[in-house]
């Protein structure tokens, strides 16, 4: 196939997922405030190469379908009821594939680690290699319970035999099947109407459209992992934590690669889809969720806050007990303390004073609304500013203030009620 051949994905998201002990569907489940399912959609995506996607779901289906038809322009689910296996469930799709000339791509929906570079290089193998089929596998020093990958003399498939219908011999085969195929379409179609349930689990096994496709002379060959860790499907809690550590350290690990510095690794959380420049430094215990983008020698924590949407220009200081959510914020402008900027957009040097809040929420008509503070300008400690609001070049707000109205430039923005000093108070009250 070639380099611009088309792929469409089937992404298989049926099952309960019982050990997770949750109301909420198992692919629903978040990392760094995002959904397993939206990882392994867009490591599909960023391919480049995939053009649509099919999301098989069963348990749950409603709240995964609206969280896939809210997210994904290039997603649609298709029901899998009852769920008869694996087979069965990518079967699902085979009607929306029918006149489709292109490679297919099945993956499970709960793989949150698997990259788009590895997937990248996977399409490339399988198409170098003329496969009809490729299957995604492991070295697993531990393969219980997986599928076995079973190889010809000459390094291709032969079949792939799950744990409870294997032998002896095959149980001792290290390489397993990690559920992720590529398939030339409509090539390997017919694979779909010969799958039967003849087997230890009563099951319609994907697996069998490997036996198939050699059946027809097709060639099939298995792609091996060099990470295992981006096979790791999540079944529970434990796992989901697991899994989440490992991306936060690969994050953490291709920041300092890139210059930044990150004082604690261990206490330090940034999510995959955050921008660093090098000299950046981040302090120990800082959170970084969703998609954000700092620019270089800023100073963020120890103890900070970041919410998603965030953009941060040179030499901004985002301090202790700092949280910040859907703003922007120019160069060396300083929130060191204690702080709340929601919704906001800070010009360039400014000051924000500790405990500034934004207050931009209506809790009674359920709106959010947006701050704006032009270049230079400050706030006094424990300050509040109660959006819309506008606060002009230059401007200062004095300490303590409520702002509810635009301060023009230059203006100083004062609510302080007056000083009263009572003199000798303390004799007058000891008396
Ligand atoms: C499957 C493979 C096995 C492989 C393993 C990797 C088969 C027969 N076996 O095992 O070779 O090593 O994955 O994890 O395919 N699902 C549905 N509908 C169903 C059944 C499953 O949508 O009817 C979904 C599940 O939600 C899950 C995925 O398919 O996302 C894999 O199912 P799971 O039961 O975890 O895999 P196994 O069958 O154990
Ligand atoms: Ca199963």
């Amino acid at each position: 196939m070639s380099d611009n051949t088309k792929i469409k994905s089937i992404i298989l998201a049926a099952g309960k997922g019982t050990r997770m002990k949750s109301e909420t569907p198992k692919v629903l489940h978040k990392i760094f405030n995002k959904e397993l399912l939206g990882y392994v959609i867009d490591a599909a995506n960023n391919t480049g190469k995939v053009t649509e996607n099919y999301v098989i779901v069963g348990h749950c289906a409603d709240e995964v379908e609206n969280y896939v038809h809210q997210t994904y322009e290039n997603a649609k689910c298709r029901l899998q009821s009852p769920q008869l296996g694996t087979g069965h469930a990518a079967f699902q799709a085979y009607k929306d594939l029918e006149g489709f000339d292109g490679e297919v791509l099945i993956l499970n929906g709960d793989i949150p680690l698997l990259t788009t570079e590895t997937l990248n290089k996977f399409i490339e193998e399988h198409r170098k290699n003329n496969n009809a089929l490729t299957v995604m596998s492991a070295i697993f020093e531990d393969p219980t319970n997986y599928g076995r990958i079973v190889k010809e003399s000459n390094g291709n498939l032969k079949a792939i035999v799950e744990e409870k219908d294997a032998t002896l011999e095959q149980k001792s085969i290290k390489e397993i099947n990690t559920g992720v195929y590529l398939l030339d379409w409509p090539k390997v179609h017919e694979a779909f109407l010969n799958l039967d349930s003849n087997n230890a689990q009563n099951e319609y096994y994907l697996t069998d459209i490997v036996k198939w496709t050699i059946k027809q002379g097709l060639k099939a060959q298995s792609y091996i992992l060099e990470n295992n860790d981006e096979s790791f499907g999540i079944n529970s809690k434990k796992q989901l934590a697991e899994a989440a550590k490992i991306l936060k350290n690969r994050v953490i690990e291709k920041l300092l690669n890139d210059g930044v510095t990150v004082v604690d690794p261990d206490t330090t959380y940034i999510s995959p889809e955050t921008e660093i420049e090098a000299d950046t430094i981040i302090y120990p215990c800082t959170y970084i969720e969703g998609k954000n983008k700092i620019a270089k020698n800023c100073k963020i924590g120890p103890f900070a806050r970041i919410r998603g949407d965030v953009e941060l220009g040179e030499g901004v200081k985002i301090g202790n007990f700092v949280e910040i959510k859907k703003s922007k914020i120019k160069a060396h402008t300083n929130v060191c303390h204690l702080s709340y900027i929601g919704d906001s957009a800070l010009g360039a040097n400014v000051n924000i004073g500790a405990g500034t809040i934004t207050a931009n929420y209506n809790h009674i008509t359920k709106e959010k609304f947006q701050t704006t503070i032009d270049d230079n300008a400050s706030t006094g400690s424990n300050s509040v500013i109660v959006a819309p609001a506008h606060i002009g070049e230059n401007a200062s707000i004095g300490a303590g203030s409520v702002i509810s109205k635009d301060v023009e430039a230059n203006a100083l923005g004062l609510t302080r009620a007056p000083l009263k000093i009572f003199k000798d108070w303390f004799n007058r009250v000891k008396n």
